[in-house]
């Protein structure tokens, strides 16, 4: 095993155990929900994020372990709720925690383990983690809301698919490098270089995430393929096609985001992968990532660096 993978896999071990810790309740319907998705994984990329950031300024505290934890209860929380919202049926590849214990027992769970999270940043003894990760949970949701109006919109622009990735996901990236900075006592050239390392990071991750869903499968990704079309959800991929594709192809993805249940999701999800539309997405993907790199810069050369370095340059090759 290479190092990046040696550093990586203790830190896993580690965030795991610290992950599990925090998530008792008296009630035992919230422990059964709360297990079900934790113990199911993940990438746990923002905690990990939260980690690394800590450990480039030299911090390795019991603080910054709970405020990774932490950013992943937030995490955790909000795909509770989203996969009731998206109605989907497979995360981290077993049935959605709604699918199994109902729409109901998920929001509440969602609830929990969204105010445990709060209850754990009060530990930092920190008014400034308090104040990002209020806005950053706010402007979250906010992104969630903006995107339930932009459900069956073919007009999407690309600016406000931006501004939606940006609100929904690169926003708790941003919380996650932040979090770090501030409990490592960052300076502010510092906490900036790691938040927008991080900002440029979470919207390649999301854009990423928006081009598996046309061209990966349920076992690679633990999620159903088609999801988003399913739901008449319209992202980089198809506002490609409806500016580029041709008259036909524009035709048929119109429909299909108009009536996404009747759809041939098959037809769309074809259109997509023949033309250049993954393609410019990828590349789309792959800018952001030299952002975020390029923001690592201020940094001495050290094994952190390079192992967030390299994070970023993974973020992409999912979809190679
Ligand atoms: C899913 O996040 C939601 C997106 C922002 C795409 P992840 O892809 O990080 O989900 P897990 O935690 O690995 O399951
Ligand atoms: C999820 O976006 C973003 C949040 C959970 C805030 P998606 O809806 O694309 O995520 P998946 O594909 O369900 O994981
Ligand atoms: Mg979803
Ligand atoms: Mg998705």
């Amino acid at each position: 095993m290479n190092n990046f993978d040696q550093l990586i896999k203790h830190e896993m071990a580690t965030l795991d155990t610290v992950i599990r810790n925090d998530l008792g309740s008296q009630v035992p319907l919230i422990n059964t929900v709360g297990e079900y998705i934790i113990s199911a994984g993940g990438k746990r990329i923002r905690p990990l994020l939260t980690i690394l950031c800590g450990k480039l300024l030299g911090n390795d505290s019991t603080i910054l372990y709970k405020m990774a934890a932490m950013v992943e209860y937030i995490h955790t929380a909000t795909l509770l709720h989203d996969d009731i919202v998206d109605e989907s049926g497979l995360r981290r590849g077993r049935p959605t925690s709604n699918a199994v214990f109902g729409n109901a027992a998920s929001v509440l769970v969602g609830d929990f383990i969204y105010t445990r999270a709060f209850q754990m940043m009060v530990q930092s003894n920190s008014l400034r983690v308090l104040q990002i990760m209020a806005d950053s949970t706010n402007i979250i949701s906010e992104g969630e809301v903006l995107q339930l109006l932009n459900i069956g919109r073919s007009d999407l622009t690309e600016v406000e698919y931006f501004k939606v990735i940006e609100s929904k996901t690169a926003k708790l990236f941003e919380a996650s490098a932040r979090v770090a900075a501030i409990v490592s006592d960052a300076s502010e050239i510092q906490e900036n270089a790691l938040a927008n390392y991080a900002i440029y990071l979470g919207t390649a991750f999301q854009i990423v995430d928006d081009i598996l869903d046309y061209n990966s499968s349920a076992e690679v990704m633990g999620k159903n393929v088609g999801d988003d079309l399913l739901e008449g959800k319209v992202t980089l991929p198809l506002i490609y096609v409806l500016a580029n594709g041709t008259s036909e192809e524009i035709a048929l993805v119109k429909d299909a985001i108009d009536n996404p249940k009747n759809a041939d999701i098959a037809q769309i999800v074809a259109i997509v992968n023949n033309g250049m539309a993954l393609d410019y997405c990828k590349d789309m993907a792959r800018s952001y990532v030299t952002k975020a790199q390029a923001e690592l810069e201020i940094f001495t050369n050290n094994q952190y660096r390079d192992v967030l370095h390299k994070i970023a340059q993974l973020s992409t090759e999912r979809i190679n």
